[in-house]
């Protein structure tokens, strides 16, 4: 297989690398494209050297089977829709293609059908969407998801690299801001994303949207309230689900135990530190909420793997095993 992954330098781009060294693949052809100033940086698949290169319009002529886009918004809309043309499929990490039509919008294990005989574009996710639809979608299967309160603690990994060293920097003393609105050592922050006129932020508002999408359920009601938490890695949340029909909880835990990408934890938690290299939604601390129809729990997922670089990987793995390529 041809694969090329444009932004291989960033916390995505560098995951994504180390997910489909997991899945070991032999390749044929992996590419590694970024900015400028990452221009001979020198990165590894498996025990492979692999130089990266400064993207470039040509860089996207070459006919790849699967395409990486994770550098942004601006860099996905100039130049995806170039790799489009030639290659097979386009998998893009960030939000540009999420609210089109004709694009699909996949957590493999939820909507996968999507990508059978699919060329083009393809988008994933956001990554607290991604591990919150993961567990709910298990169980809107048999209650009828209905309405999703949820409120989010998430990781600065989740701003990109430079959220990382924001916070790392704070830690070791420095009072600047950085990248975000307030000092998140020591803080939370209630707003990821700009406000919109509704009050929501993008971000809120993206939980809102994606969760339908994905679902194909444009009856879900989602209310979600996003919160940046001075933590490395791992996204956490609490959700509330109403569902139309009254669930038994043994049986909730059943099926969520059966659900491909969830991990279930009875009479015990996770925390995002203890998250390590999991690919897997965790839940716990999973109850009744305010009646029988509905649910609340604990739900924690790696953002860079689970909620950006293995649900891309995941995608490229069920195509390429759709077409035959695999
Ligand atoms: N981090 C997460 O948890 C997460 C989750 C879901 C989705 N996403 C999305 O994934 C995308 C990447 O996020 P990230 O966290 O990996 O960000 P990041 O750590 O900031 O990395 C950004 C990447 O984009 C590259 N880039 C920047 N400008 C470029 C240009 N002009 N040409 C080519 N490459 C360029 C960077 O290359 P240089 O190193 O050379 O600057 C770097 O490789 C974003 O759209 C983000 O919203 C991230």
């Amino acid at each position: 297989m041809r694969i090329a992954i444009v932004g291989a330098t960033g916390e995505v781009g560098r995951m994504m690398i180390s997910c489909l060294a997991e899945l070991n693949l032999e390749l044929d052809l992996l590419d590694l494209f970024a900015s400028a100033k990452s221009e001979g940086t020198m990165l590894y698949y498996l025990d492979h050297p692999i130089k990266v290169r400064e993207l470039t319009q040509e860089s996207l002529l070459t006919k790849y089977d699967y395409v990486f886009f994770s550098a942004g918004g601006g860099i996905a809309r100039a130049f995806a829709p170039i790799a489009a043309d030639v290659s097979e499929l386009v998998i893009d990490n960030s939000s540009a293609f999420r609210r089109e039509d004709t694009i699909p919008l996949v957590v493999p294990q939820i909507n996968g059908d999507l990508l059978l005989s699919y060329t083009g574009i393809v988008a994933n996710p956001n990554c607290s969407t991604i591990q919150m639809v993961l567990p709910l979608a298990a169980l809107d299967n048999e209650y009828g998801l209905k309405k999703v309160v949820v409120s989010t603690y998430q990781a600065v990994s989740g701003s990109g690299h430079s959220g990382v060293d924001t916070l790392k920097k704070q830690r070791r003393g420095s009072t600047l801001k950085g990248i975000y609105p307030e000092v998140i050592d020591l803080n939370v922050i209630p707003q990821i994303g700009v406000f919109l006129d509704s009050g929501y932020s993008t971000e809120e508002e993206k939980m809102d949207h994606e969760t339908r999408k994905i679902m194909r359920r444009d009856e879900i009601v989602v209310c979600a309230t996003t919160v940046r938490v001075p933590v490395l890695y791992g996204h956490s949340a609490t959700v509330y689900a109403e569902f139309e029909r009254e669930i038994e909880l043994t049986r909730a835990v059943a099926l969520l135990k059966s659900a491909e990408a969830v991990r279930v934890h009875e009479n015990s938690y996770l925390t995002p530190l203890a998250i390590g290299n999991s690919n897997e939604a965790h839940v716990s601390r999973l109850r009744y909420g305010t009646d029988k129809r509905s649910l609340t729990f604990w739900n924690v997922g790696h953002n860079v793997r689970i909620g950006a670089a293995a649900n891309a990987v995941n995608i490229m793995h069920l195509h390429a095993k759709q077409s035959g390529k695999l």
